[in-house]
């Protein structure tokens, strides 16, 4: 039993020395164009998952998201803060975001598969080691709780539906990332598309 003990304690230091050994060799690539291996990608996925869904559960119940009002924040904050990383419908993120690893996920698909409140708790979070930023010092609860009612009903607007809020209420796109795209679409016809921005 001993002799088991010993070997088991043994086997795991060497583990733990060639994964030391790894890790200060700097051979892992760091790189962002280059993809994780997928043993780090699973791991990152899993905590990932994991961490939302917990961290998530303490937001409590999000307020009525149908309240009128909330769409025109939330697409005034949602052209200013995230359309360039997340794109919308009918709408490409911008090409600098494609550079990123992890590469930011479309909107759509992420409204497809995350509560109101997950998607809240990752808006004023953020995540580490990613590009996503925590908005906590910068938006309000109620502010952030507008960008998810818009965002909760992407999956079913169309790119036509989407332009046509953007026209509608007159959101135009970040000023100071593209004062000429700014102004066009101050314009009659012209769409603030916020993937030809920056
Ligand atoms: C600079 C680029 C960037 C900006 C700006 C940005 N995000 Fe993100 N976002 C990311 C990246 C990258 C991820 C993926 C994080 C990961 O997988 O580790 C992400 C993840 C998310 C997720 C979780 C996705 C999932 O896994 O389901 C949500 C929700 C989200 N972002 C919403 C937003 C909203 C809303 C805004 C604007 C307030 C925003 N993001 C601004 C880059 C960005």
């Amino acid at each position: 039993m001993r002799k088991v003990a010993i070997t088991v304690v043994a086997v795991l230091a060497v583990e733990a020395a060639v994964a030391a050994a790894w890790i200060y060799s700097g051979f892992y690539p760091i790189a962002a164009t280059q993809q994780h291996l997928p043993i780090t990608y699973a791991v990152i996925e899993t905590a990932y998952n994991r961490s939302i869904a917990r961290y998530a559960a303490s937001v409590g119940e999000p307020p009525d998201l149908a309240q009128p009002g909330l769409l025109p924040e939330g697409l005034r904050h949602y052209q200013d803060h995230c359309a360039q990383c997340h794109g919308a419908p009918g709408v490409a993120p911008a090409p600098f975001s494609l550079g990123m690893t992890p590469v930011p996920p479309p909107i759509v698909g992420i409204a497809r598969h995350r509560t109101p409140a997950q998607i809240f708790w990752v808006i004023k979070h953020g995540v580490k080691m990613s590009g996503m930023l925590g908005w906590e010092l910068k938006l309000e609860d109620a502010e952030i709780w507008a960008i998810v009612a818009l965002v909760t009903r992407m999956p079913t607007m169309t790119p036509i539906a989407y332009q046509e809020m953007v026209r509608s209420f007159g959101v135009p796109p970040p000023e100071a990332a593209c004062p000429t795209v700014a102004a066009a679409a101050r314009s009659a016809d012209a769409v603030p598309a916020a993937g030809e921005c920056l």
